[in-house]
């Protein structure tokens, strides 16, 4: 074939302004009727010297043809992409229009209710890694390796990083958060400890991932009374009554001792179940007096100081005081249930103005 012939072939391929057109010419020349395969086929009708010496230059042009579709192709791909990129940038700095403007999440919310009541009661936040690992998680809070509380709480465990590692694991409470602040602040101690936690377990009511609020009081001569009363307390300026009635139902924690469960009384108002009076009881959170051999595991001397904790899902808080049903919803992302139930960027909950926003 001519050299001018073949160029007008690749012209023809770079001539292709886009995929279609680009599969338009390779099914011309190299599709089953294509000008390249009725070639390939007419070298059966050749005698042997012709076919000897046409064959490669056939073969030859084929090659040739077939690669310049690839670049071409890989190009156009190219500059396709890069046009998407160009036009579907998102100015960040840009605001939002009001119509998918955020709101601020109800458990953020009731992070930052949490964080104004009890620094009124001389409370600071402390914080811990969500990666944990078990002598934090576990242990320290006396639960030993043959632990039976181990396996109740759905424990989700880390591919170790090398082969004699110990697993870590996702934290599955904020109590070992009461072990890192006492070693990092030493006694006396008032803080409260909100973030996420993870058990395997999910339906309407748990989710693998949600949020809790640990709180510990250490100090000498702290009782069950201060425990009682600090709750009450919380409860009351988080709930925004003063009927709230606590119930404190015995329990078993391996971290305290004793422990006890507790439950707000709920009653009917306007057909609608509401906090406050003593129809019926919704249990909360779980507490109790730190267990001596958690407070050796502080590094303190169990003689000399006590004191109390307690963990309370913040979800469930979040559902009762605002009212919502389902704990999914919470961390489905919905724009509309968002901007049904989320609240204001500027509405901070202050103990003045109601810490409800
Ligand atoms: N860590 C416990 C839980 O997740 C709650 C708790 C915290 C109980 C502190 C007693 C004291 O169920």
């Amino acid at each position: 074939m001519p050299k001018d012939q073949v160029t007008a072939l690749l012209d023809r391929i770079a001539a292709a302004h886009n995929l279609q057109e680009l599969d338009s010419v390779r099914v011309a020349l190299l599709g089953k009727q294509g000008e390249i395969t009725s070639k390939l086929k007419s070298l059966g009708a050749m005698d042997a010297d012709t076919r000897t010496a046409e064959a490669p230059k056939i073969h030859a042009l084929r090659e040739a043809v077939t690669n310049a579709i690839a670049d071409r192709k890989s190009a156009l791909e190219a500059a396709d992409l890069k046009r998407k990129l160009a036009t579907e940038t998102i100015d960040l700095s840009l605001p939002a229009p009001e119509s998918i403007s955020g709101t601020v999440h109800p458990v953020s919310q009731v992070m930052d209710e949490l964080a104004e009541i009890f620094a009124d009661l001389g409370f600071s936040v402390a914080e811990g890694p969500e990666i944990e690992d078990q002598w934090h998680n576990f242990t320290a809070l006396n639960m030993g390796e043959s632990h039976p509380a181990r396996a109740m709480m759905d424990t989700f465990y880390l591919e170790p990083r090398a082969p004699d590692e110990e697993p870590r694991v996702l934290r599955t409470h904020t109590s070992p958060v009461q072990i890192r602040a006492m070693k990092e602040h030493g006694a006396p101690v008032r803080i409260i400890a909100p973030g996420r936690v993870y058990r395997s377990d999910s339906d309407a009511t748990h989710t693998p991932m949600f949020h809790q609020v640990e709180g510990l009081v250490i100090d000498k001569h702290i009782t069950l009374g201060h425990l009682k009363w600090t709750l009450e307390t919380f409860l009351k300026a988080f709930f925004e009554r003063d009927d709230v009635v606590l119930r404190m139902r015995p329990s078993y924690f391996p971290f305290t001792e004793p422990s006890a469960e507790v439950d707000v009384g709920w009653s009917i108002e306007n057909g609608r179940r509401a906090i406050g009076g003593a129809e019926g009881w919704m249990e909360v959170l779980g507490s109790g007096m730190v267990h001596p051999v958690v407070i050796e595991n502080y590094g303190l001397d169990p003689d000399e100081w006590q004191g109390f904790a307690f963990g309370c899902g913040i979800d469930r808080l979040a559902m009762l005081k605002y009212g919502m049903d389902d704990l999914r919803a919470f961390f489905d992302g919905d724009i509309r249930w968002l901007k049904h139930y989320g609240f204001k960027a500027l509405d901070v909950p202050t103990l003045s103005g109601g810490v409800g926003a």
